[in-house]
């Protein structure tokens, strides 16, 4: 368990540049937002204030091109890979050999991508409460909730509804998991076959990376050539 934090710590530090960058920003926020708030109590120019916090929200969300959300979707996607290999260890499945990833339009690199992402929610969804260690169940939610940001952009950009299961997110059942994937497996490289019962967290995490890796390849292969 220590050694899970310590990997999540470690990753958590490794682009401390940017991150840095990205955090003080955020501290900027939300020490503008609360000022803001604080504005709306005591002076006649809230109203202003909060508009133009809107205003900002609304102009930043703008200025980060498809380009630069694929590149980000594909680094994190590379993080997961290396984060579950590391935490199985020995025990981590091969990487499968995968099939039919290449893309050949944007728009069918769009709506795959946005297929890949809705099933990983649903996956982690349907994985994260049957995990016993209290630390699998920290990491797999936290990339669960990277999987639902992926996903809500994603179907945001196409003008779906950013969650399509509303207020609440949908487990996605194993079987329906495995039929969904299977047309991009040519062969599972001697890994365990993801139709099997999952008995424990070590099955459950070779599931995640079995989804992982497929999505890491198919980023790889496509966000180069379309963005
Ligand atoms: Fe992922
Ligand atoms: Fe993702």
């Amino acid at each position: 368990m220590d050694d899970l934090h310590n990997i999540i710590i470690r990753r958590t530090q490794h682009d401390n540049g940017e991150e840095d960058r990205a955090q003080a920003k955020l501290s900027r926020r939300s020490f503008f937002l609360r000022s803001a708030a604080t504005a709306a109590i005591t002076t006649p120019i809230a109203g202003l204030l909060v508009a133009q916090t809107a205003h900002a929200a609304s102009r930043s969300a703008h200025n980060l091109s498809v380009s630069d959300a694929f590149h980000e979707i594909r680094k994190d996607e590379d993080a997961h890979v290396a984060f579950l290999k590391a935490t199985l260890g020995r025990a981590a499945r091969p990487k499968p050999r995968f099939k039919n990833l290449q893309q050949h339009s944007s728009a069918s690199f769009v709506n795959l991508s946005l297929a890949f992402e809705n099933v990983g929610v649903g996956a982690y969804l349907q994985a994260a409460p049957a995990l016993s260690s209290k630390a699998h169940l920290t990491a797999a939610s936290s990339m669960l909730t990277i999987e639902a940001r992926h996903a809500g952009y994603l179907n945001a950009l196409v003008g779906k509804l950013i969650s399509p299961n509303g207020a609440f997110d949908r487990p996605i059942s194993q079987s329906q998991i495995v039929k969904d994937v299977l047309p991009f497996i040519d062969n599972l490289n001697g890994g365990p076959d993801p139709a099997k019962a999952l008995k424990n967290d070590t099955d459950i995490l070779n599931f995640a990376l079995l989804l992982e890796y497929l999505e890491d390849e198919f980023y790889d292969i496509n966000v180069p050539k379309f963005y």
